[in-house]
């Protein structure tokens, strides 16, 4: 079965991402850019960049590698069109639940939202693989709503095609997994949305 983020047009998963009774966009870029001032790694890797929400935080003088993977070309073609000044970009269109990725690591590998739709296993494996020595991994989770479904109502329809390829990460089972990897905590976040959602946001350091 094709992966159903290929039929969902940049604009509309955008639209409702930033929609009222969503408000995730700003949350996801908000954290990201957390992520970027804590660590200030001298290069980055994005799972699921979408459409480069959050790629502003970017500092030039500091981060002179941005690699970003996604399964959507048509996503990665909007990233290489807005963000064309960022040093060293590269895109890589790779389905991250079949792939495992082998480029050279960076220092903070990015995963917001990612594992839900890709899963835990290559995907998984693609984020601590690209981490280079000292480096870290950045992953914000969705956390469990008792008001609404994880993927909500929507005034745009595609985004329900998403519905059977989402699975909400076990936060403590993350940790513990990361742990057992040689990778531990250094910094968390959360931010509160509608509907009763929330994302956490753990860092964690190579040991
Ligand atoms: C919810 S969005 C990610 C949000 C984004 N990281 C942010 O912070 O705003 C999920 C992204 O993952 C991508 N994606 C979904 N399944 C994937 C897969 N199997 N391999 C690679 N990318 C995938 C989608 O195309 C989409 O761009």
């Amino acid at each position: 079965m094709a992966n159903p983020w290929l039929s969902v047009p940049l604009a509309d998963y955008e639209g409702h991402m930033s929609s009222a009774e969503v408000q995730q966009s700003g949350a996801l870029s908000d954290l990201f850019g957390e992520a970027l001032a804590f660590r200030r790694p001298e290069s980055v890797a994005v799972l699921g960049i979408a459409g480069g929400n959050g790629l502003d935080h970017i500092e030039a003088n500091v981060t002179k590698r941005v690699v970003g993977l996604d399964v959507n070309p048509r996503y990665l073609d909007a990233v290489r069109q807005r963000y064309s000044r960022l040093p060293g970009l590269e895109l890589y269109c790779v389905d991250l639940a079949e792939t495992v990725v082998h480029l050279p690591p960076v220092q903070l590998v990015h995963a917001a939202l990612a594992f839900e739709h890709a899963g835990v296993g290559r995907c998984l494996e693609s984020a601590l693989s690209l981490v280079a020595p000292g480096g870290a991994l950045s992953a914000v989770v969705q956390l469990p709503s008792e008001l609404e479904e994880p993927v909500g109502p929507s005034r745009f329809p595609f985004i329900q095609n998403l519905k059977s390829h989402f699975s909400l990460i076990d936060r403590t089972w993350l940790c513990k997994t990361l742990e057992e990897r040689r990778f531990r905590p250094t910094y968390q976040a959360r931010r509160s949305l509608p509907a009763g959602k929330g994302f956490w946001m753990g860092i964690f350091a190579q040991a």
